[in-house]
């Protein structure tokens, strides 16, 4: 059931029993006023009646009845005096002859009520006249002086009731009318409010929904402070949160299939340049004392960098993949460092450049880390250093005590870095120049395996570098 409905009903409910409680309460009350001021008129005028009796005791009893009419203003008043045993002695109703007939009156309930407590009332059909009658009965204190009327005892008038009837039901009838009219303005009124409340969940559900069908760009435009407000700030800033998410996604998804391209593209190129030396070679060049011995050296260096490229490869999807396992130890800086100077002396010198240590660090100082993947790391910067480096060119491999750690660089003086490549060498498969990167047997993997082992090391490496006169890579290592 809508929200809307639901309000809207509960409020009808409310105001239906609002309304008839109020108006069965009101019409009660009207109608029991209306006797009550009757029956008190009625009163007024049994009084009247009595005082002319005390006063003029030479009057007729029709002559009374005239007067007492004519004074009261009330046309279809009767007129009824009783003896204390319930004997009519007058009937304005009776001829006086006949009064001696009428049956005795002790047991109306009227009269009864009077007896009781002085005065009562009862409203009853007669059944001469088939109408509603009003009967009005009072108990005399003081007994008239008129002969006729010693042994009074009650006096009781009455009047029909239809008036009164037709009076109650007039109000009965503009009660209902207005009830309903109370009613109609409360159901619009429930409508307009229940609708009010409900718009701008409903803009809600639109927004939710365009959101579902795809449209990351829709937001609700609700700027309420209520909770319908907040809830809609809620869900715009999730959606915001969702779309960049999104498009994150995306992006990853997109280096994703970039790096498959480049890996197989990689892999071809070695596994081509083997297939057509092999190929070459067995359709006749095998026999050419010439040529075989170079081609078979070749086809050697190309399944090489095949074999350093698959090896890049996992070493990335492991540290990707969070599989590799990194195991910290203290060690010795300096013993590390010099370990890798004397593996690299004699590599740098055979490609006319010169190596150089140069340690600012003590015997004793060690550091914290996983020592075969920092000289995983090392040899990657240094294979650089000595790749992109100039004829008799130079590399200083260095080490220096900064505050909370140690300090590791490496510097050449070789071709630099074009600033613009500066921030993505570090991308899987990023090469500045690819061709000579390629010819130096270089897998483009190198400062990405790096990136992560460093990283891995709760630190960063940062490059400096000049175009043609050479960089500098930095990290930094913890004292323990
Ligand atoms: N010391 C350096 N001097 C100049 N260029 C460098 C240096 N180190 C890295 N580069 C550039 O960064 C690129 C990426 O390096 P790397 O990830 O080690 O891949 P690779 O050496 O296999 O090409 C290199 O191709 C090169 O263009
Ligand atoms: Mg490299």
């Amino acid at each position: 059931m809508k929200i809307q409905t639901k309000i809207t009903s509960t409020y009808v409910v409310i105001a239906v029993l609002i309304v008839a409680s109020l108006g069965i309460f009101t019409s009660l009350w009207m109608e029991s006023n209306l006797k009550e001021r009757l029956v008190n008129e009625l009163s007024r005028q049994a009084d009247l009646v009595l005082y002319i009796l005390q006063e003029d005791s030479t009057q007729s009893f029709t002559q009374l009845d005239a007067q007492v009419k004519q004074v009261g203003g009330l046309e279809h008043l009767r007129i009824t005096l009783i003896d204390d045993l319930g004997n009519v002695l007058a009937d304005s109703d009776v001829p006086f002859p006949e009064i001696a007939e009428v049956k005795n009156h002790l047991d109306r309930p009227e009269v009864q009520q009077a007896n009781r407590t002085g005065i009562g009332h009862d409203i009853r059909r007669s059944v001469t006249v088939d109408r509603d009658f009003l009967y009005m009965a009072k108990e005399v204190k003081k007994s008239p002086t008129h002969s006729l009327f010693q042994n009074l005892r009650y006096i009781r008038l009455s009047v029909p009731y239809e008036q009164v009837q037709r009076q109650i039901d007039q109000i009965r009838s503009i009660v209902i009318v207005a009830g309903f009219g109370v009613l109609l303005a409360i159901i619009l009124v429930s409508v307009f409010i229940s609708r009010r409340i409900t718009y701008p969940m409903t803009q809600i559900v639109r927004g939710v929904e365009r959101v579902r069908a795809g449209d990351l760009d829709a937001r609700l435009s609700v700027d309420s402070n209520d909770e319908i407000g907040l809830t809609a700030k809620a869900i715009n800033e999730l959606v915001e949160k969702l779309k960049a998410d999104i498009i994150q996604l995306k992006k990853l998804e997109q280096v994703r299939s970039q790096f498959l391209g480049n890996v197989s593209h990689e892999l071809r190129t070695p596994i081509f340049a083997v297939q057509g030396y092999l190929e070459t070679l067995l359709s006749g060049a095998v026999d050419d004392a010439s040529v075989n011995r170079s081609f078979l050296e070749k086809a050697q260096t190309n399944l090489e960098r095949l074999n350093s490229l698959l090896e890049d490869l996992i070493n990335i999807s492991q540290i990707e993949s969070g599989e590799m396992k990194m195991s910290f130890r203290i060690f010795r800086v300096n013993e590390f460092i010099e370990s890798i100077y004397k593996e690299y002396e004699t590599i740098s010198a055979n490609r006319r450049v010169a190596l150089r240590l140069l340690l600012h660090t003590t015997a004793e100082d060690e550091t914290f880390g996983d020592r075969e993947r920092l000289r995983q790391v090392l040899n990657n910067l240094l294979t650089n250093a000595i790749n992109y480096n100039k004829l008799d060119g130079e590399v200083v491999l260095s080490s220096e005590k900064i505050a909370n750690g140690i300090q590791i660089s490496v510097k050449d003086t070789g071709v630099g870095i074009p600033h613009e490549h500066v921030s993505r060498i570090f991308e899987r498969f990023y090469r500045v120049d690819s061709d000579r990167s390629r010819a130096l047997g270089g897998t483009g993997l190198g400062l990405a395996i790096v990136k992560h082992i460093i990283e891995a090391h709760s630190s960063s490496v940062t490059v400096e570098s000049t175009v043609g006169e050479g960089s500098v890579f930095r990290f930094m290592l913890k004292t323990s």
